[in-house]
Formats: structure tokens, C-alpha cells, sequence
């Protein structure tokens, strides 16, 4: 068995400037070696595609979600028309046991699809929770919601459509010398509308105090075993299984290639603490939190499965306008989950300084500057249409 400074050295030299980095459960390398076909969805959205429901879906698809697990189901209704369920074979019941993470990416694929919509010349009339809301424990086959596409030359185009193709979730560690300026969190909050609020710190003090809870969180969760499993039942290990599978957490790049093939990287590894992978993966969580240079949250007005959609809204939004702003920006979900560990750590969060304002917290992100990775792996169109 190589040791993990081996490991990591053996990575070096192959030119990884890339590294596997544990998130929450949230693994991600440098995109090296990323198959084509994976990535193609982000190459001219929709060209292949000639109803404008189903072109605006395929700009939607890129929107950021949980896991990268990409929940949507489609149908087409009439000829002008779509309904959005929830492919309830696409949650995350261990992490997210109510739903709320999924319903924010159906939230941001709205907002995608209406923007895009937009671009074409038409406006996308969007009716949430048309069946009336979700239980608040879980998600059921009820529609998310239905959009009707009308012509009308006069709908808004919105300026940070132009970002769609940069937006990233950025899970690289940042550059630990370079401040995030005041002002940086204001422009972010500019965007979101609907009365929801973004508040943040880039502050040293408060910063720590925020890593070092995003870190613990982080840590319990790989540590969970339940919670560890979710996660690794979704990686895709690999070019063969990104290809065959472009959702979930890819895993790639050299460290990734030169690991597997001297066995010391596997699934097996990755569930076993004490392995050199488990904490490689622990050491990598680590980097993500204590290299944030500012934090931000997204607060609602109330928990409300309505709320959670437009949470989603918001989202892209902010995600959308940091792209604008150059900023790198990273959910880190972990303090926000509702499962019973996580508990503790969630109420130490939510007693911060500035963090509780009446609302609900839907997202968490750290913020910074550091090197883009390329875009992340994406089904078809095709695969999210019902029949
Ligand atoms: C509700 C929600 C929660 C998320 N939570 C996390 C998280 O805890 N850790 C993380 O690394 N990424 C998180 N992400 C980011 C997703 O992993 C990311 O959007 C997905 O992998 C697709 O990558 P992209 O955003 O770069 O296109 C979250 C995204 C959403 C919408």
C-alpha cells in the first residue's frame, strides 16, 4: 500500500494541478480527462432540437442542483405547454431527507428555462405548485409546476443569461491571498428579488468561525456512514462511468487514474476510515472550508415548499452573477441539512452573528478566487422527458 504522501506526490508529477476534493460527500477532481459526449449538453444548447419547450430545457439542464443529480422529469402538454415533476427516482433521502436541496434545483431549472425562453422571443408563463404544495417531509408525483411559452418579442432578455455558459460550482481551494471585497456580497444580494435576502462575511474573525463550522460539517458527514454511502453510490469513477452516467460526482483527472490503477482508490477504500483515500478525502474537505474567504447565505422568508422553488430562483441568480463578477463560489450545504446528526452543528451555525433574521437559510456558499474548473457532466433532454 503506498503511503498517502506517495499518493499525492505520484499525482504531482503526472502535472495534476488538480486534487480530489471531499465536499460534504461533495467529491470533485479537476475535470482531466472529462468525455466529450458528458460535456457536449454545455456546447450549443438545444441546437439539435427544434420545439422551443424542449430548446429552453436544454439551457434549464444546466442549471446547478444537488449533487448534480438532475431531478427533473418533462412532459410536454398541448403544443405550447410543459409540466415539471420530480423524478422521485432521482433523491437524496439521506442527506436531504424532506426534499428541500431538490426543490431548489427545480427552482433553478425554472429559472434557466425562463431565461432562456426569454432569449427566444418568448415569455414563459410559470405556474408553481399547480397541484398544490408538497407534504413538508416529502416529494411525491404531484407537479412542481407548469410552464406555458407564449410568443411575445417584449419579454425581458435578462443580462445574466450571457454567464450561463461560465456559472460554475467551484469546489477548487481558493487563493488564500487574495481578499474578497466588500461590496462583492451586496452585488450578489442585488440579484435575487422576491424578498429574499443575502447576507454574508468576509470578515476574518467571523470568516474562521464559519470555516471552521463548515469543516466539522463537512467531517461528520463523510464520517456518517449513511450519509458517506449516498455519496458514493453517485460517483462516477472515471471516463468509462462519466460517459456511461453524466450526473452524480465525477470523479477524474490523474490522481484519480494513477489511484485506481495501483489499487489505492476505490469505493471500498473511500467507505473505510482509516484508508489512505478516506483521509486523503477528509484532508481535501479541510482545504475546501479553510480556504474560504468569504461566506454568504441565502435566506427566505419562510420554509415553504413555494419558498424552496424560488430559493432555487435565486439561486441561479446569484450563482449567475458571481460568473459576472468573476467570484468563485461553492454551496456548502452540509450546516443547512435536516438529518438528525447534523443537528448540534446546525444550531451553533444558525446562533451566528447575522445568520438567523426571522427566515429560513436555503443556501450556503463560500466564496473566493481561484481557477475555474470546466463544466460538470449533463444528461440529454431526451433523458428527462416523460412519456
Ligand atoms: C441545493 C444545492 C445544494 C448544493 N450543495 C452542495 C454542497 O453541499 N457541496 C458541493 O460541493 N456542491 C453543492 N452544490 C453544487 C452542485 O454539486 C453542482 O451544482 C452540481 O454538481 C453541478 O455542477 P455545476 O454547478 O458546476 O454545473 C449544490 C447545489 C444546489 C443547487
Amino acid at each position: 500500500m503506498l503511503s498517502r504522501r506517495r499518493f499525492i506526490r505520484i499525482a504531482g508529477a503526472t502535472g495534476a494541478a488538480g486534487v480530489l476534493i471531499a465536499g460534504g460527500g461533495y467529491w470533485a477532481a479537476t475535470r482531466g480527462g472529462m468525455p466529450d459526449s458528458a460535456v457536449a449538453p454545455w456546447q450549443a444548447p438545444g441546437q439539435d432540437l427544434d420545439d422551443p419547450r424542449l430548446k429552453a430545457a436544454a439551457f434549464a439542464m444546466l442549471a446547478p442542483n444537488p449533487h448534480n443529480i438532475q431531478p427533473w422529469r418533462l412532459k410536454l402538454v398541448g403544443n405550447d405547454a410543459v409540466d415539471l415533476h420530480v423524478d422521485l427516482a432521482r433523491l437524496l433521502p439521506e442527506t436531504d431527507p424532506p426534499g428541500r436541496q431538490i426543490l431548489i434545483g427545480h427552482g433553478t431549472f425554472l429559472e434557466l428555462y425562463r431565461m432562456a425562453a426569454a432569449e427566444m422571443g418568448y415569455r414563459a408563463d410559470i405556474a408553481l405548485l399547480p397541484d398544490g404544495p408538497f407534504e413538508p417531509e416529502r416529494l411525491d408525483a404531484r407537479r412542481v409546476a407548469s410552464v406555458r411559452l407564449v410568443r411575445d418579442t417584449k419579454a425581458p432578455r435578462d443580462p445574466l443569461f450571457a454567464h450561463v455558459g461560465q456559472r460554475r460550482s467551484n469546489k477548487e481551494p481558493y487563493d488564500t491571498s487574495r481578499e474578497v471585497p466588500g461590496g462583492a456580497v451586496g452585488r450578489l444580494a442585488e440579484v435575487v428579488g422576491r424578498g429574499f435576502t443575502v447576507t454574508g462575511t468576509a470578515d476574518p474573525a467571523a470568516r474562521q468561525t464559519f470555516r471552521d463550522l463548515a469543516e466539522a460539517a463537512l467531517k461528520l458527514e463523510i464520517e456518517t456512514p449513511h450519509t458517506l454511502k449516498e455519496s458514493i453510490d453517485l460517483m462516477r469513477i472515471g471516463p468509462s462511468e462519466v460517459a456511461a452516467n453524466p450526473d452524480g460526482i465525477d470523479l477524474l483527472g490523474p490522481m484519480i487514474w494513477w489511484g485506481e490503477r495501483m489499487g489505492i482508490f476505490s469505493r471500498d477504500d473511500l467507505s473505510r476510515p482509516g484508508t489512505e483515500t478516506f483521509e486523503v478525502g477528509l484532508q481535501m474537505a479541510r482545504d475546501q472550508a479553510q480556504t474560504a474567504m468569504a461566506f454568504a447565505w441565502l435566506t427566505s422568508p419562510d420554509n415553504s415548499r413555494m419558498s424552496q422553488l424560488q430559493a432555487g430562483m435565486s439561486y441561479l441568480r446569484m450563482n449567475l452573477a458571481a460568473a459576472r463578477d468573476g467570484l468563485a463560489m461553492h454551496p456548502m450545504s452540509q450546516l443547512l441539512q435536516e438529518y438528525p446528526e447534523m443537528s448540534d452543528l446546525q444550531d451553533r451555525f444558525l446562533k451566528q452573528d447575522g445568520v438567523r433574521g426571522g427566515g429560513h437559510v436555503q443556501m450556503l456558499v463560500r466564496l473566493g478566487y481561484g481557477e475555474a474548473p470546466g463544466p460538470s457532466p449533463r444528461r440529454r433532454v431526451a433523458d428527462i422527458m416523460a412519456a
